[in-house]
């Protein structure tokens, strides 16, 4: 055939040999690609809008159509090839990754975990809590009541009328409330109207516990907050002695310090109470010899205590022939100092992190 289409044309060896060339390179660069970035500038170099391959396509335009199929079909294979010698290349490669990383980013599954940060409890958090406990496993229940208060319940009812000199020993933060020009509330300044109210509201046998917060308007220094813990105790039942109260008081100091603490119970005034006692235990600092931490007095007060006085039970209605009773007030500040030997009060609330994360 001779058309001008058809003819013969001094550029066909020319590509062939192009083609030629190229697979030949196109073969060894391959083989010397080693990671994902040479292989794609690999791609771009022979297989990209500037390629090698791809310039070679654009040419055969030029050419005449006899030419133009046999060498376009031939370009287009070897595009297929190195398009195929592409991929398998880049499967290639992530196998090896993949095997180098599970040879060197070995996962020691023996290695300790990272721990994350944990919060904790208050340190009277943590002893209120064992308070409680060491009460509550012998027979006694837990309940609260409110820290604004009725004078009538902090006060009055547990035999300390407003005349009485005894409220000295309370200093008292009153509610800014007046009722027939008096002030009848206040921040309780212990958890001993909790006595009356469990009373108020239960026949005997009453055996209690009462957690809470007290305020005091006063000065603070190492033993002294104007804030501060106090659990309440009381027990009303026939024929309850002051035998109980010592028996019960030093089960819990065993129960909560063990049987190597020493105890010691002396006569103390409380005006709700008769006969009433203090009790203390051996200083944590010098174990009794007599230091700074405890006034060098060799102890240290943890609560008051007493039978409760016939008044206060007939008070509240009870009948006072019947029954008797036994009610303890503790410090709880004082009793986590005395567990853990810390020498000042005010830490507790100062808010410290390098004291707090010690407990
Ligand atoms: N409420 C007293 C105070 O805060 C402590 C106290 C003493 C409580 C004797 C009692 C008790 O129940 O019998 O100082």
């Amino acid at each position: 055939m001779l058309s001008l289409k058809g003819a013969w044309s001094a550029e066909m060896p020319l590509v062939q040999d192009q083609l030629h060339r190229i697979e030949e390179d196109a073969a060894r660069d391959l083989a010397a690609t080693a990671d994902e970035a040479a292989l794609e500038g690999w791609r771009v170099a022979y297989l990209g809008r500037r390629g090698r391959l791809t310039q070679v396509l654009r040419g055969l335009s030029a050419l005449v159509e006899e030419e133009r199929r046999n060498l376009g079909a031939a370009a287009n294979q070897l595009k297929q090839r190195l398009e195929d010698a592409h991929e398998a290349h880049h499967s290639a490669l992530g196998d090896a990754a993949l095997r180098t990383t599970m040879r060197e980013g070995r996962l020691d599954v023996t290695l300790p975990g990272v721990r994350g940060p944990i919060g904790r409890l208050h340190p009277i958090t943590q002893t209120l809590r064992d308070i409680l406990g060491a009460f509550a496993s012998m027979g006694f229940q837990v309940t609260e009541g409110p820290e604004i208060e009725w004078d009538r319940y902090n006060f009055e009812m547990l035999r300390i009328p407003a005349d009485h000199p005894a409220r000295d020993l309370w200093d008292t933060l009153w509610m800014d409330y007046e009722r027939d020009g008096v002030r009848p509330m206040l921040l309780r300044t212990h958890t001993s109207p909790n006595q009356i109210r469990v009373m108020e509201s239960q026949e005997p046998p009453v055996r209690v516990v009462v957690p809470g917060k007290c305020y005091r308007y006063e000065a603070t220094d190492a033993t002294h907050e104007w804030m501060f813990h106090q659990v309440e105790g009381l027990a009303v039942d026939e024929n309850i002695s002051i035998g109980d109260l010592k028996g019960t008081l030093y089960e819990f100091t065993k129960r909560m310090f063990g049987s190597e603490r020493r105890v010691r119970f002396r006569t103390d005034y409380f005006p709700f109470v008769e006969p009433g006692v203090e009790m203390a235990m051996d200083c944590f600092n010098c174990r009794g010899g007599g230091c700074r931490t405890c006034g060098n007095q060799g102890w240290i007060e943890i609560l008051g205590a007493g039978m409760v006085h016939p008044e206060v039970l007939t008070g509240v209605g009870y009948d006072a022939e019947r029954y008797t009773g036994f009610a303890f007030g503790m410090g709880v500040e004082r009793i986590a100092m005395l567990r853990y030997g810390i020498e000042d009060i005010r830490h507790f609330f100062a808010n410290d992190l390098r004291f707090l994360r010690q407990f």
